[in-house]
């Protein structure tokens, strides 16, 4: 299925050289945009669950899209509670693409990962695991801001702490991914090359059988870089 995807092309081939001004700035003054209501309901509405379900390990899925991923992250791991979070309504609604019934654990949620991040920093709620599973590479390179790294937010994303990975079938992406960690004091990060045997997401599948190759990184988020972030 969909095995027709072309790799990504980019006149980028190395990590870009504005990367380390660009996470100092971000470091320097956090990212004060208002909250946006629609955000904060559906941070309401995870807060509700979550805090009902007994306040179990949190996985957060960044960017889900038809929240395969969450699905299986949620089978996976019962004694977690797994949410996905995308802003495309459309996708969010396509849950019903699942492969069985929605497991008890999962949540998928419409809202802007730049607010829920914060929202979840402000309610000092704590991620255990956080997937970033194929952004969007925007892999032109006056791009460089759209990328996750080059957000705004990325210091408060990783401020959420936990095992955090990132997937893409660039290895750019992933590289810069892991040079923004180091540049926020995440020691151990790893970068490889990556061959899932059960692919989770539907960008996964695609990318497998069109002969991509795949790349991933992460890395533990210790309490001394989160305490370095928020200072
Ligand atoms: C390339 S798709 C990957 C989807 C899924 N992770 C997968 O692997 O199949 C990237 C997803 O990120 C979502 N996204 C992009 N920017 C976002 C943002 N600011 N907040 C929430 N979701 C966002 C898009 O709507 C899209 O569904």
């Amino acid at each position: 299925m969909h095995a027709n995807s072309r790799p990504v092309t980019s006149s980028q081939t190395e990590a870009h050289a504005h990367l380390p001004h660009l996470i100092a700035r971000h470091l320097a003054s956090p990212y004060l945009k208002p909250v946006m209501p629609y955000n904060r309901a559906a941070f309401d509405l995870f807060a509700q669950q979550w805090r009902s379900a007994g306040e179990p390990p949190l996985i957060l899925d960044a960017g889900c899209g038809v929240g395969l991923s969450t699905y299986h992250l949620a089978a996976q791991s019962p004694d977690s509670f797994v949410v996905g979070v995308d802003q495309s309504a459309d996708r969010i609604d396509r849950k019903t693409q699942w492969p069985g019934p929605p497991p008890p654990n999962a949540l998928l949620l419409r809202a802007e990962l730049a607010d829920f991040w914060r929202l979840l920093g402000d309610a000092g709620i704590p991620l255990s695991r956080h997937y970033l599973l194929y952004p969007n590479p925007w892999p032109k390179i006056g791009h460089l801001g759209r990328r996750w790294h080059g957000h705004p937010a990325f210091p408060a994303a990783v401020a959420l702490g936990g095992v955090i990975e990132c997937r893409s079938n660039w290895p750019v992406y992933v590289e810069e991914f892991a040079l923004a960690l180091r540049q926020l004091g995440v020691t151990d990060v790893i970068v490889e090359p990556f061959a899932p045997v059960t692919p989770i997401t539907p960008f996964e599948i695609k990318y497998l059988a069109s002969g991509h190759p795949l790349w991933r990184c992460h890395a533990q988020i210790r309490a001394n870089v989160i305490a370095g972030i928020k200072q």
